[in-house]
């Protein structure tokens, strides 16, 4: 059983090179304890395709359409970039909400699949996906630095990097994804400059400091100043059972917080690491919602 988090006193002593920060986290509770399993397709999964590695990494059908939600209750129906798109879960949920999605993945089965997949939810989808084979750091390193020029922005991007096998360890380490050398990171250092709004899927074991170190280090690759907007966790469980978490970052978290009832008291976490399955399980205990946390980092160089 975690720790409570008023549980865990006053924190630890805070060294000069650590900065303070605020996350808010709500849960939101999924329909069926088999939600992982269901993917965007449903009821049409004949029609869809996918190579097998790639059945534990498509993105369930309820978590898709709630991010997708986010996206156009807060920034509108605009023009939004789906990185490491696999075989289309969220690009395809994307689609179906009538948002222009720009997609690119390194694997060319993927693309394909993600082409017939989203073609499969409807008719003239296709016309708004403009998707790219390829590595995510070239491409994008490439788009942003055209775009930089035009000052032409995403609405959103959404990230759903490979979680690889540190999936496997206790707390997961941004640094470690995918077959252990990519970094959340340098990901989001990349793309920096092509939107105000970003969305990371990522792994139940994440340490919840880390969400903050993430977006502090947005905040200072982008040339901002000042402390970094509070990142907002969406964690999506069925009763007791964590799947997975959505971080929201930049202006759609600034903006989906002001609709977020404030939680009841920040809880003191700069003691101790809970990963962000650890924080949801006790609020979950608590019947609560929504919770707020003071964590410390130390900043990304
Ligand atoms: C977690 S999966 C994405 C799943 C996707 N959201 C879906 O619903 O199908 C991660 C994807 O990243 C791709 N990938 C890994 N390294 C990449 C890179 N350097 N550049 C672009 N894509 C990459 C993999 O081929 C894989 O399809």
């Amino acid at each position: 059983m975690p720790a409570m988090p008023e549980e865990l006193g006053e924190g630890a002593t805070v060294g000069a090179e650590c900065i303070m920060g605020l996350v808010t986290i709500i849960i939101t509770n999924c329909p069926h304890a088999r939600t992982a399993n269901e993917w965007l397709w449903g009821k049409i999964w004949r029609k869809v395709k996918y190579n097998f590695d790639m059945r534990r990494s498509i993105t369930p059908r309820f978590i898709a359409d709630c991010i997708t939600t986010t996206i156009v209750t807060y920034l509108g129906v605009g023009m939004v970039l789906d990185a490491f798109s696999g075989v289309g879960g969220q690009t395809a949920s994307l689609l179906a909400a009538g948002l222009t999605v720009y997609a690119c993945d390194i694997d060319a089965a993927n693309v394909e699949h993600t082409k017939h997949n989203a073609s499969a939810h409807g008719v003239g989808v296709l016309e708004r996906l403009f998707i790219r084979c390829g590595d995510y750091f070239k491409r994008v390193a490439k788009l942003a630095a055209r775009w930089l020029k035009e000052g032409t922005k995403f609405a959103a991007i959404h990230f759903d990097m490979p979680w690889g096998q540190e999936y496997n360890s206790n707390t997961y380490c941004l640094d470690k994804m995918g077959d252990g050398t990519m970094s959340a990171f340098n990901v989001l250092n990349v793309a920096a400059s092509l939107a105000d709004s970003f969305i990371v899927k990522c792994p139940k074991n994440v340490l919840i400091a880390d969400v903050m170190k993430l977006a502090d280090y947005l905040h200072g690759v982008k040339g901002l100043t000042g402390e970094a907007q509070m990142p907002l966790v969406e964690v999506f469980m069925s009763g007791d059972k964590t799947h997975m978490a959505v971080i929201y970052m930049g202006d759609i978290a600034v903006k989906r917080l002001a609709d977020v009832p404030p939680a009841a008291r920040v809880r003191d976490l700069t003691g101790t690491a809970l990963t962000l399955e650890e924080c949801a399980s006790s609020m979950r205990a608590q019947a609560k919602g929504v919770g707020c946390a003071k964590v410390q980092f130390q900043a990304r160089a």
